[in-house]
């Protein structure tokens, strides 16, 4: 016959056995539903990067064209043929990471802006204009460039497409002063005469009126 002694150490070491078994089984529930709950949640965080990036991507498609940089060799001849100078304001639309706004004041000496939809770009090229010391001469301006006034150019520089130059021509009539010149780069303006052509750049000079 077993002493009671061992009988109630017997019990009371099986309800030890039992409770780690509980406390194991349940460590285990726990590490596998944060398992998956960490696992759904890099999917949703990934798929949104995604779609983030998308939007990113697209989003200026939408409104115009996709960044792509005009070749240094290309801007340079576009601030060329419009004659730019001193007493000039160049108004870059869709300015990127600000090639040819910094080139605008750096090389010709004139006061330039740009205006970019592309916060992320935009900030690139604030920090590019602050490390070139030009923050005096060249202003950013972010948001839709059919949205914001262009009366003060006395240049426009573009890159856009076919589509927006078509849509840009009732904007130019109405807000910019008689002999703003327009430089385009690749794209014409369906129905106006350029004034001056580089065909191998395909650089496309306009000016408004008589010029
Ligand atoms: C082809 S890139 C030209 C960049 C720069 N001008 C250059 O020549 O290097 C077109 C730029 O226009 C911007 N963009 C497109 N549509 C726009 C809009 N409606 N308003 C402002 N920026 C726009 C894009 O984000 C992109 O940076």
């Amino acid at each position: 016959m077993e002493k009671p002694e061992a009988t109630f150490s017997r019990q009371i070491s099986s309800q030890y056995v039992n409770a780690y078994q509980l406390h194991v089984g349940h460590c285990i529930s726990v590490i596998i539903v944060d398992f998956w709950l960490v696992f759904w949640l890099g999917v949703i965080g990934f798929l949104l990067c995604l779609v983030g990036i998308f939007v990113w991507l697209i989003w200026p498609i939408a409104i115009g064209a996709m960044y792509v940089p005009t070749e240094v060799a290309v801007a340079r001849r576009m601030l060329e043929l419009a004659d730019i100078g001193e007493e000039d304001i160049v108004y870059d639309l869709g300015s990127g990471h600000g090639r040819i706004i910094i080139m605008a004041a750096q090389e010709f000496g004139a006061n330039a802006v740009g205006i970019e939809a592309d916060p992320i770009r935009l900030r690139l090229s604030r920090r590019a204009i602050q490390r070139q010391g030009l923050s005096q001469k060249v202003k950013l301006i972010q948001g839709n460039f059919f949205n914001q006034s262009l009366e003060a150019a006395t240049v426009i520089t573009v890159f856009q497409s076919q589509r927006v130059n078509q849509k840009l021509k009732s904007k130019f009539i109405e807000e910019l002063q008689p002999r703003t010149r327009i430089v385009s780069n690749r794209y014409t303006f369906d129905g106006w005469k350029p004034l001056k052509i580089d065909k191998d750049l395909k650089v496309y000079l306009y000016c408004l009126g008589e010029c």
